[in-house]
């Protein structure tokens, strides 16, 4: 009996085995292809490639460790916590995978059967765009410096009408971190020519946001300041531009126009590039039927950061701000925005009536490189009277890899400075005024 049981123990575990074989044709690849692949490709940000059962077993022992370290993918918002679109996470059991995978030699599987590499779309990953705007060339210098710009990116067409996405391309992207532009609403009896001014400023250390906007023609003619709407078109390496469901967001698009980019930032490069980068926008038949609106708390926001953002050398410090809804709104996107002494960012929300606490989005990690606008899955309705509360924290040890100064020194949010080594504490909000059902309105395209 006891051998038969023996013999039959041996089986199940040789069956198990074999059953149990991972490989790259049907385990790995589907995989690599989702969540690697978009970002590690030609001309892409990822520095080499992971496209071929070559690359992914090359790279196999960092890849693991970058996967179980929750370095890659870079997604720095916590699952647990909040769920979005686009949320590009692995499981657990997928990060063992890879580990048996790695652990049993890497097989590569019945060759016969490798799934094709994804055909990534050229020039646009949204589809085929109704107007391409080129962004002034910029020529970058074998300096090894970071550089952040304000870009100004007029246009004129033949008519006004509607748009329902834009999109920024980089043009080169070794060298294109990360951009948020907004939308710039002349009065067209203030502003004469779109197209005046230098198109490009440095945001120097001494320079002002109206010197600036001077600069590069953002003020209409009479020294005033336009309206923006903000957020319009951002970027972020391997995140794909916001689109959503007919009948929300858009926005009405003028027969002239210009869009700012109000930080486009170049990471350093060790040659002498130009980078042409440029805009595709995506026309909508008709008027916004819900336009999406904004507020920002913290940092030249709506609400005050408590205590001020005076962040002292050597400590790691927390800061809130609350905000209380003046009236229900239904949430669509959110981004949380520190800089460089930036440790971890949360943001809930308190219901009027005592309900529980409605968990926002938990950065456990704050990762200066990946600020991504994160689009709840759902419309995400908020009372009138729901206080919203986000608190931030800082790290302003030498500790902090990221930190700009050695030794550390005090660090201040400079209202209107453009110094990236000063810090801000933000968090923006695109919403809509709550309606009926919006709790049923999926935010998926
Ligand atoms: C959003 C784009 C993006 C995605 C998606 C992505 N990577 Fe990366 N990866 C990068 C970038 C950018 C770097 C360079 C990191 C840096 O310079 O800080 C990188 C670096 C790496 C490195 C080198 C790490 C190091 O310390 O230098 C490995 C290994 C890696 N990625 C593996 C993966 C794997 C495996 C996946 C999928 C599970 C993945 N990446 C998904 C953008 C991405």
């Amino acid at each position: 009996m006891k051998t038969y049981i023996g013999a039959l123990c041996l089986v199940l575990i040789l069956f198990s085995c074999k059953e149990k074989q991972v490989t790259f044709v049907d385990d790995i690849a589907p995989m690599v292809y989702r969540s690697c692949s978009p970002c590690h490709r030609p001309n892409q940000i990822g520095h080499f490639n992971l496209l071929t059962y070559e690359d992914v077993k090359l790279s196999s022992a960092q890849s693991l460790f970058t996967m179980q370290q929750r370095i890659m993918p870079p997604w720095p918002a916590d699952p647990k916590y909040r769920h979005f679109v686009g949320e590009n996470i692995l499981t657990q059991n997928e990060i063992n995978l890879f580990e048996t995978w790695v652990k049993t030699g890497c097989a590569l599987g019945d060759s016969s059967r490798i799934p094709a590499i994804p055909k990534f779309p050229e020039g646009s990953l949204l589809g085929v765009p109704d107007l391409r705007i080129p962004i002034k060339p910029i020529q970058l210098k074998d300096d090894y410096e970071d550089q952040f710009l304000l870009i100004k990116v007029p246009f004129e067409i033949p008519q006004d009408t509607f748009m329902r996405a834009v999109e920024f391309v980089p043009g080169n992207t070794e060298v294109v971190h990360h951009v948020n532009g907004d939308m710039v609403k002349f009065d067209f009896t203030k502003k004469k020519n779109v197209f005046d001014g230098d198109l490009v400023s440095p945001m120097k250390l001494d320079s002002t946001i109206k010197m600036a906007y001077q600069k590069i023609g953002i003020l209409q003619d009479d020294g005033s300041y336009p309206t923006l709407s903000k957020s319009v078109v951002n970027y972020l390496p391997g995140v794909i531009a916001q689109q959503y469901p007919d009948g929300i967001g858009g926005w009405k698009l003028n027969r002239k126009n210009a869009f700012l980019l109000a930080d486009l930032h170049y990471g350093p490069s060790a040659k002498n590039v130009w980078d042409s980068s440029y805009i595709n926008i995506f026309f909508a038949k008709n008027p916004p039927a819900r336009p999406f609106q904004e507020f920002q708390m913290g940092t030249l926001g709506v609400s005050p950061i408590i205590p001020d953002l005076i962040i002292p050398p050597g400590k790691i410090s927390t800061y809130t701000t609350r905000y209380k809804l003046p009236r229900a709104i239904s949430l669509v996107t959110i981004n949380p925005h520190m800089h460089l002494l930036g440790k971890s960012f949360k943001a809930y929300a308190l219901p009027p009536d005592g309900g529980d606490t409605i968990p926002l989005i938990h950065i456990p990690k704050w990762n200066f490189n990946w600020q991504n606008f994160y689009t709840f899955e759902k419309l995400l309705p908020l009372k009138a009277g729901t206080i919203i509360v986000v608190e931030g924290v800082f790290d302003n040890t030498a500790n902090n890899p990221f930190n700009p100064y050695h030794p550390p020194r005090e660090i201040r949010d400079n209202m209107g400075s453009m110094k990236t080594t000063d810090e801000m504490f933000q968090f923006i909000v695109t919403y809509l005024p709550y309606q009926q059902g919006d709790e049923n309105v999926s935010l998926r395209r």
